[in-house]
């Protein structure tokens, strides 16, 4: 495939966002990745001739305040590339608040009539790993899918486990769309299961925060039987609800509030998840719905694929992007864009790793700190020259990495995946209560 690729950040050739396109090069050799720099953010014309002949147009670029930088910005205000054009996003940074920059390029997408293909945010030292390297690959694969319009048939789902899970406060809100869902799956050759929450007996949350304590709900109904069996034996969960005031249905609230239990210990299974709404969605409140599900429902190590309208068009489009996501088995991103507040927990974990050495361990067994840390030491920086210098030692790593990489990554399995094992129910005895330790610890028995 060929594609169209412009590395935005200022620091041109020294990007450590481009090391992730340079790693791509190494394990994709049949791909064509045709490299270019802003030069000038008022000229967009050379670029523009290349993106014209790609299949795909690949925008890289770093967070600068939790979004993209303004140079990038000021280009795309330029920017005219052929409608439908196939148009994605990959980003690195230190992970924080990394949302913004990929809807604002979505936006840009969207409003210019691209095809728009998720994107990809990744860590600044993701690809020196094997992982985020598997990471990348993976999703690559993902977006051929989709520049090709690969064909779906009736064995692409094979060993597929679907959940559909039924939200409709109403039958009539979504019973009929849950059937039509849960057979369009099937017709891929999945294994569907539909749970209806409208059987269910679920309770109100009660705040006691006794999941806190032992990672178990002091209610007594069906939620811990119904969750047991739904993240247990799922590889894709399709939530399908009718709209209450441009929110979820009330069934699923009740559902949801009681995942505080989750919210600690996570719930470490990878799922694939995505989201149909049945009803009328104020546009405005539709970006916040997505957010909001994205950072409270992923509970962070599962991975979105996309909250669709159940329209005829919204459900074929749930339906192929979800199989394609299910195919390459892509892995769920480890950023504020797919980790939610997670990475936010175990950035402050690391900085504290003296005074929060069990949180510190909790995110370090999950893999959070598996990349070499590039940067151990800090010194002051004067001038332009020197300031280049630093960056260019930083890529000293990638080099050294990029010089041994030939062809593509070792692929695991999810589930066995060493940094994502089975969570329900968090095995508190690999944490170690015994040893106090001085400081503030989230682990910390009172
Ligand atoms: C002005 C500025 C603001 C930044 N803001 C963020 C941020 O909000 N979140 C984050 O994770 N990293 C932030 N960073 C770190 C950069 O995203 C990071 O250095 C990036 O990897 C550089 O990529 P590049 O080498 O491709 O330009 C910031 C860096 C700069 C210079």
């Amino acid at each position: 495939m060929k594609v169209a690729v412009l590395s935005a950040s200022p620091k041109q050739q020294l990007s450590l966002t481009l090391q992730i396109v340079r790693a791509l090069q190494k394990m994709c050799k049949d791909d064509e990745f045709d490299i270019s720099f802003i030069k000038n953010v008022d000229d967009c014309s050379e670029f523009e001739a290349k993106a014209k002949e790609a299949d795909l147009v690949l925008i890289l670029s770093s967070l600068y305040h939790f979004n993209t930088h303004g140079q990038l910005m000021r280009y795309l205000k330029g920017l005219h590339l052929p409608k439908n054009k196939p148009f994605t996003y990959v980003s690195s940074s230190g992970g924080n608040m990394d949302v913004p920059a990929h809807n604002y390029l979505r936006s840009y997408a969207r409003q210019n009539g691209l095809k728009w293909i998720r994107s990809l945010s990744l860590l600044d030292e993701d690809v020196l790993a094997e992982p985020g390297r598997e990471e990348v690959y993976r999703w690559f694969q993902y977006v051929k899918d989709v520049v090709r319009n690969t064909e779906l048939n009736a064995q692409s789902l094979k060993d597929t486990r679907i959940a559909v899970l039924d939200c409709g406060d109403e039958p009539e809100e979504t019973e009929a769309k849950v059937a039509e869902i849960a057979k369009k799956y099937e017709d891929l050759g999945a294994k569907v299961t539909v749970y209806n929450l409208r059987e269910k007996k679920i309770k109100g949350c009660i705040a006691c925060f006794g999941c806190y304590t032992n990672n178990k709900c002091v209610i007594k109904d069906d939620f811990e039987a119904l969750t047991d069996e739904l993240y247990g034996n799922s590889d894709m969960i399709i939530t399908v609800s009718g709209i209450n005031y441009n929110q979820f249905s009330t069934n699923y609230k009740y559902f949801l509030d009681r995942h505080v239990k989750f919210g600690r210990f996570g719930q470490d299974l990878e799922l694939i998840k995505a989201y149909v709404y049945c009803g009328e969605m104020d546009p405005m409140d539709l970006v916040e719905l997505e957010q909001h599900t994205l950072v409270v429902d992923s509970l962070g190590y599962d991975v979105y694929v996309g909250m669709y309208p159940g329209t005829d068009e919204g459900i074929s489009q749930l339906i192929q992007e979800s199989a394609y996501v299910c195919i390459n088995d892509l892995y769920p991103q480890r950023n504020t864009y797919g980790y939610g507040l997670s990475m936010q927990f175990a950035n402050l974990a690391y900085r504290l790793q003296k005074m929060t050495p069990k949180d510190y361990e909790y995110f370090k067994a999950k893999g959070y700190y598996q990349m070499p840390q590039v940067l151990n030491q800090v010194r002051p920086i004067s001038g332009i020259e020197d300031g280049r210098m630093s960056c260019q030692m930083r890529l000293m790593a990638f080099e050294d990495m990029l010089s041994a990489l030939d062809g593509p990554p070792n692929m695991t399995k999810r589930g066995e995946r060493g940094r994502f094992t089975k969570m329900i129910g968090a095995d508190l005895s690999k944490v170690d209560e015994d040893k106090p330790k001085k400081g503030f610890s989230f682990f910390k028995k009172n």
